[in-house]
């Protein structure tokens, strides 16, 4: 009974001045709306309850472009984010949303395409226990959160935008949780730059 969310809040600064009138989410990527990709990845994954976490503003405009899902044979909520307070705060805002489900958590500005893919995450979504990050090889991993890895290939850490990376391998927007990912994430405090950090959370799991 995994449950996907959608995290598409956000400033989108980078994007302005389009994100002064609409949500970056919505902008078209070729012929479609951008939270298309992430929605229909989550849909081909067989998950059939989705969240889609908004500012509170802009979410008309989703609910407008995505309806609640009928057509596509899913159900499709909608919550809000007040401020972009963080990524790990989307578990806060959906534990009751969640009722105890796991969740597939995945940003609605990343767009996932590979060989493979769907059945790489159906099989991460049969985990009872844990969480599953998804990694990418990048070359400017200092932008992103970059794992590190022991000789035997498992995680040693997780670190956000290390000024000193140990491998160009950052953690993309797409993650598994546990049932008891949103209680961890009430434990979380914010970061120096205010947020709760999805970095925090997984390394969490990682020390269990
Ligand atoms: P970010 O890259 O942190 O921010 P952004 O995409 O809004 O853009 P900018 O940095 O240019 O202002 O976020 C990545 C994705 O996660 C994006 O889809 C927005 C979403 N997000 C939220 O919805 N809420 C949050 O609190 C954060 C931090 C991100």
């Amino acid at each position: 009974n995994v449950k996907g969310i959608i995290l598409a809040g956000g400033n989108g600064t980078r994007l302005k001045p389009m994100t002064d009138i609409i949500s970056k989410q919505l902008l078209p990527v070729y012929n479609k709306p951008m939270i298309f990709y992430p929605l229909s990845l989550l849909i081909h994954s067989e998950i059939k309850e989705i969240l889609i976490i908004t500012k509170p503003e802009e979410q008309n405009s989703f609910k407008k472009i995505i309806g609640n899902g009928s057509k596509w044979g899913v159900k499709i909520d909608y919550l809000t984010q007040e401020k972009a307070s963080g990524i790990a705060q989307a578990l806060i805002i959906a534990k009751s949303w969640l009722k105890n489900s796991p969740s597939l958590l995945i940003l609605g500005d990343n767009l996932f395409f590979g060989l493979g893919l769907r059945d790489l995450v159906k099989k991460s979504i049969k985990k009872k226990k844990g969480s599953t990050i998804f990694g990418y090889q990048v070359s400017d991993p200092q932008r992103y959160g970059v794992v590190s890895f022991d000789k035997n290939k498992n995680i040693k850490s997780i670190i956000e935008k290390p000024k000193n990376p140990k491998s160009n391998w950052a953690v993309t927007g797409l993650y598994f949780y546990d049932k008891d990912a949103p209680k961890i994430a009430e434990k979380l405090k914010p970061s120096k730059r205010g947020e709760l950090e999805i970095v925090d959370l997984l390394n969490f799991y990682l020390d269990l």
